[in-house]
């Protein structure tokens, strides 16, 4: 080990030192990260959603600056152009367009691919970062729960519509912006939805970002060897507005030590932009560098090949969307 791991490994283990501001600082300084200002992403093509607020906001201000071509997707159209505009005038990079989209509407998801694939001929990375804790249960048109539908059922989707440009796009990637809250749940399929009797936001999220991760390293599985690079991450804990929203009393007893919006999402950017994402696959990160995916033994013994196939046949299922790629014949 060096010295590296070594402080890393003392940093990771208890959690309010990594995933704060405090563990970001240690692992930049001591590692030497590159500065993100550093790359020249100058016609690589990005999609980016949850892109008007928090990490995603800082995100895609991070990938502008370095020249990136970027499809910004947010609910809200005027929002949407609003936040173009003031990225355009912050940045002067102006290849940068948006559509509207609700995530758990998968009507909406298809109207989002179908402008993807019209608007560009390559896609070089995926990025599905938008998501909220809600403390309500509320319903997706098709009603499926709304946490599930939006983070894990149009994400998915949404990475199959756009699978094909991806593979043509190879050397492409896909990422996920998952959350260290899905440490404490395990993985369920029967369990997913919560119903309205037991609903709790944050139990109900953990389940959708635990999720979000077993299927990550699906995808990685079954269309890495495409040229896909399919990798999840979570951003510690960062003041966002989702979080001051979300989680109030967290959010003013940890204000201090919460990462910044930038801190937080330097992660995401980076896997968008280093070759470092091009030389693995289904990985998950945290601070630039690979992370377990379990902490808890009763969580890794959640996660089996068969929940994972059955969880894999429910999204299908409910996306309405089989992934799979033309063969050489042209047939699916
Ligand atoms: N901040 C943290 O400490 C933290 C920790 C762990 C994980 N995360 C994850 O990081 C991601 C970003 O969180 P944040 O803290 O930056 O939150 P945020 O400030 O609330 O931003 C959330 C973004 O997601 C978009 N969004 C929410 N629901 C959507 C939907 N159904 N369809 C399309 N867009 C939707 C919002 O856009 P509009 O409202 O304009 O539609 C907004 O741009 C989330 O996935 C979150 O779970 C954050």
């Amino acid at each position: 080990m060096n010295p590296g791991d070594v402080v890393d490994a003392v940093v990771e283990a208890p959690v309010v030192t990594s995933f704060t501001r405090l563990g970001f600082g240690i692992r930049r300084r001591l590692e030497h990260w590159t500065p993100l200002e550093s790359y020249d992403l100058s016609g690589r093509v990005i999609v980016l959603t949850g892109a008007t607020s928090g990490l995603g906001r800082a995100a895609a201000t991070q990938l502008a600056r370095c020249g990136a071509t970027l499809v910004l997707v947010g609910r809200n159209p005027d929002r949407n152009d609003s936040v173009v505009a003031e990225m355009i005038d912050a940045t002067g990079n102006d290849a940068i367009t948006q559509i509207a989209a609700d995530m758990g509407d998968y009507g909406q998801v298809r109207a989002l691919a179908e402008r993807v694939l019209a608007d560009h001929a390559l896609l070089d990375v995926l990025i599905h970062n938008a998501g909220a804790l809600t403390s309500d249960r509320r319903e997706a048109p098709d009603g499926t729960e709304a946490t599930v539908a939006s983070q894990v059922v149009g994400p998915f989707l949404l990475t199959g519509l756009l699978l094909d440009r991806l593979a043509a796009s190879a050397p492409s990637r896909v990422l996920t912006m998952s959350s260290g809250g899905m440490y404490t749940a395990k993985l369920t399929v029967s369990g997913l939805q919560m119903s309205a009797r037991d609903y709790k936001g944050a139990e109900q999220y953990a389940r959708a970002k635990r999720a979000q991760v077993a299927l990550n390293e699906e995808w990685a599985a079954r269309f890495g060897h495409t040229g896909i690079h399919f990798h999840a991450l979570h951003p510690g804990w960062a003041d966002t507005p989702g979080v001051d929203a979300s989680l109030p009393t967290f959010s003013k007893v940890m204000g201090p030590l919460l990462r910044t919006a930038d801190q937080g999402a330097d992660t995401l950017a980076w896997l968008a932009a280093d070759e470092a994402a091009l030389e693995s696959n289904g990985i998950f990160w945290l601070d630039r560098r690979p992370r377990s995916t379990h902490k808890l033994r009763s969580t890794r013994t959640s996660d089996t090949p068969e929940r994972r196939d059955r969880l894999w046949a429910w999204v299908t299922d409910t996306a309405g969307h089989e992934p799979s790629l033309p063969d050489a014949t042209g047939s699916t």
